[in-house]
């Protein structure tokens, strides 16, 4: 996919590029009414400074622009779309149907590159950006659907598991407008945990926790005492975002967590990039896992799968009872 054909905004121009191609305003105004220039040009994009940043918000750019007043279409439908792991076998019928369906399709670079050719060709326009800029690109999509466009907004998994779907929302509800008026739906996708524990065997079928070590809008006292209950209490966990070069204190506390409350030999899945081309799988003990946070195999395109007490390994498969054979024999 080009980059022309992906950066250029139609409800303002939101990445470095479409800031600097003329006719930006004309297509803004065309395409998105209310949605002014002031206000798009204030939220900004993911520039490339940001991508590599830790995600902060910071100054002008998360702050959201143009309230429904500004738009003077009848709004378009909103809807939030998860594109389940990776390949295009993995997302649902009712979410590729939406996305054939959508005029505008909004969502962060790599999950717009993961798109089916049959679904980036039916769309009208594709707008996407860089890592962070979330509520920059979420505000984008909100005001294209309120400019009159139907607007699907995109992202890994499923819409409610660390994604924009309640993000949507709140911005809906800053800019006074309503999620009826925009017909606001989320259309489910298989979150990671799931996809990669099908890749492991059968590791959460009993009651599961999951837990983002990303500190960029949890702090890590929060995120530790989560984790410290999660383990202590005996679930099995889903670690999501485990490892960054700016979160490797984040990894090894969690790894000194787990160690705390589990056997060093409870078996822990590792799935890098489930459904993607370089998927990796691999089912260590958990007094192995720290070492794994500086190689490929732990990254933030991976998942970690810790199972709980009872969890084991049986032909290369994480097994975790469920519970019938205390209640059944066989
Ligand atoms: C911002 S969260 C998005 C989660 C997503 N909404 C979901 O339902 O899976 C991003 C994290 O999801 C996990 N993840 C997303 N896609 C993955 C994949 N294909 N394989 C393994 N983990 C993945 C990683 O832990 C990554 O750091």
């Amino acid at each position: 996919m080009s980059t022309d054909d992906t950066t250029t905004s139609n409800c303002g121009a939101s990445t470095t590029e479409s800031k600097a191609d003329a006719s930006t305003d004309a297509d803004a105004a065309s395409k998105c009414g209310g949605a002014t220039t002031e206000s798009s040009s204030s939220r900004g994009g993911a520039t490339s400074s940001e991508s590599s940043s830790s995600c902060g918000a910071s100054g002008d750019d998360e702050n959201v622009g143009a309230t429904v007043e500004d738009f003077d279409a009848d709004p378009g439908q909103l809807i939030a779309v998860g594109l389940g792991p990776g390949q295009p076998e993995g997302m649902t019928a009712r979410a590729r149907s939406a996305l054939l369906e959508a005029d505008h399709i909004v969502g962060y670079t790599t999950y717009v590159e993961l798109l089916p050719d049959e679904v980036t060709g039916a769309a009208e326009d594709i707008y996407d950006t860089p890592m962070c800029g979330e509520v920059s690109r979420t505000e984008e999509s909100v005001d294209r659907a309120l400019a009159g466009n139907d607007v699907a907004i995109i992202g890994s998994g499923d819409p409610n598991v660390y994604a924009l779907a309640g993000l949507a929302l709140e911005i809906l509800e800053s800019k006074d407008a309503t999620a009826s008026m925009v017909d606001f739906e989320v259309v489910p996708g298989v979150p990671a945990a799931q996809s990669c524990a099908a890749r492991v065997g059968a590791p959460l079928v009993n009651d599961t926790v999951s837990i983002s070590l990303s500190d960029h809008l949890t702090d890590m006292p929060t995120i530790e005492s989560r984790l410290h209950a999660a383990a202590k209490e005996g679930f099995t966990i889903a670690i999501y975002n485990p490892w960054s070069r700016k979160r490797r204190d984040n990894y090894e506390k969690a790894c000194e967590i787990l160690m705390e409350h589990r056997d060093p030999e409870t078996p822990v899945g590792i799935v890098h990039g489930a459904g993607r081309d370089d998927e990796t799988v691999e089912i260590v003990e958990l007094q192995n896992l720290e070492e794994l946070g500086e190689t490929d195999l732990v990254d933030m395109t991976t998942t970690l799968l810790v199972g709980n007490e009872d969890t084991y390994v049986w032909d290369d498969r994480m097994v975790t009872p469920r519970g019938y054979e205390s209640k059944y024999d066989y």
